[in-house]
């Protein structure tokens, strides 16, 4: 059966900068506005944990109002915050928590308490805080009791922008200029959106350098589509055997594009069109049809650009004529699940022709697949992949947890739906 694809949808809002429009608004003087916030789990760990340090935050869908009590205005929480799922709630909270006058002790799910913590154990502690991991093994369950901080330079052995934040929020706090430098540039919507907020900070290259705040000041925010969630349309509409389809309002922000390089790169047909800034950050209507898609290599200083979307891309690889090659990315291995096994498990399960390597993976495409159940491992990703998989079968792929997905897009299965004619 031909897979046809039409229509225009827009994506739920960017997950990176909602969580930092709450954290930041909440640690602002006055109110904050954000408008097109993720409704998802990871977020609403996000206020929950804020909610829980004495800061009111109404929420009506994607409008969220923060009445923030000043850099220094939190309390300390009754009770272990719960991070969730969210890595970015877990990172970027340690550096607010390592300079409050109060101890607090942060938790989340298996996920969660699997995940590499040392990162950011070891900058906050060259900064002076206090963090301990309640277990011994550089993971959560964390102990935070808030210091003095000290202003360092950090050379980061990762491009990840979770661990640069959390080192520049500690540096609100400091008593000199912080700065950070990662190997490849991560996504930069802290430092963009720490500006409006009133924070002296600027990037130099590889760089993000902060000076101490005095006091943030509250912000309305228009907060765009996710291109992480726009992502899995992407796929879809190069794939699909008669696809054309619009996706509004995305966030195509450079160091979050890299899926749109690598579809050129591999003969898709996607344009921006409309293409505008809001808030700070780049915008456009994407416009994606049918194509041929051909493999390429993919490595080097654009991984960290497109990371949250290699499942996809992967699945995109399975569907190009060639060979698709995936290097410099072992920090697949670190996300909600070890992404290279289990992209690498479910794309042999459906006849892939598919070779795991220690930070990436090498794909033959051109296999027809066929239909099986797959092993999400509660990756929100890994589902929303395999459920644009799919499109490349004749009979059915059943997902083993579907509702994961609620972690960043509850909505996905119905705006699929919603185009699939
Ligand atoms: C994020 C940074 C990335 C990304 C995650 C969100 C952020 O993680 O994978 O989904 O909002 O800062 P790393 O910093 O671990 O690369």
């Amino acid at each position: 059966m031909k897979k046809r694809l039409r229509g225009t949808l827009s994506v739920p809002g960017d997950k990176s900068i909602s969580h930092r429009g709450v954290m930041f608004g909440s640690i602002a003087k006055g109110t904050t506005e954000l408008t097109g916030f993720l409704d998802g789990a990871d977020c609403r760990s996000t206020i929950a944990c804020f909610r829980a340090m004495g800061i009111k935050i109404e929420q009506v869908k994607d409008h969220v109002t923060i009445h923030g009590n000043g850099l220094h205005g939190l309390q300390a929480p009754t009770s272990m915050l719960d991070v969730g799922n969210s890595g970015t709630t877990t990172r970027l909270i340690s550096g607010i928590l390592s300079a409050q006058n109060f101890t607090s002790e942060l938790n989340g799910d298996a996920s969660i308490q699997k995940r590499p913590m040392k990162r950011i154990m070891e900058p906050l502690s060259q900064m002076g805080a206090s963090i301990v991991s309640l277990k011994g093994n550089d993971c959560a369950p964390l102990r935070i009791t808030g210091q003095p901080l000290h202003g360092i330079h950090y050379n980061s052995p990762v491009a990840s922008a979770q661990v640069k934040s959390c080192i520049l929020l500690a540096g609100l706090y400091a008593d000199e200029e912080t700065s950070v430098t990662e190997p490849a540039i991560s996504r930069n919507h802290t430092e963009l959106m720490l500006g409006g907020f009133g924070a002296t900070i600027r990037s130099e290259g590889n760089t993000a350098i902060i000076q101490p705040a005095k006091e943030l000041y509250g912000q309305k925010i228009a907060i765009p589509g996710d291109i992480s969630s726009a992502a899995y349309f992407i796929a879809a509409g190069l794939i699909a055997e008669d696809a054309d389809i619009l996706i509004t309002n995305v966030n195509t922000n450079p160091t979050r594009a890299g899926i749109i390089e690598v579809a050129k790169a591999m003969g898709g047909k996607i344009t921006l069109e409309n293409e505008r800034i809001v808030s700070g950050e780049p915008v456009a209507d994407l416009h994606v049809v049918s194509s041929t898609l051909h493999g390429c290599e993919i490595s080097g200083d654009i991984i960290p650009t497109l990371i949250d979307e290699i499942p996809v891309i992967a699945v995109m690889a399975s569907a190009a004529v060639g060979t698709t090659t995936i290097r410099d990315a072992a920090e697949l291995r670190v996300k909600e699940s070890d992404r290279i096994t289990t992209v690498t498990e479910n794309l042999s399960a459906m006849g892939c022709n598919i070779t795991p390597t220690e930070d990436g993976m090498i794909i033959q495409g051109g296999n027809a697949l066929h239909g099986t159940t797959i092993h999400t491992y509660l990756d929100h990703r890994i589902a929303m992949a395999f459920t644009v998989a799919s499109l490349l079968t004749e009979e059915e792929v059943t997902l083993d947890h579907p509702e994961c997905v609620t972690i960043s897009y509850p909505e996905f299965y119905q705006d699929f739906q919603k185009i699939m004619q």
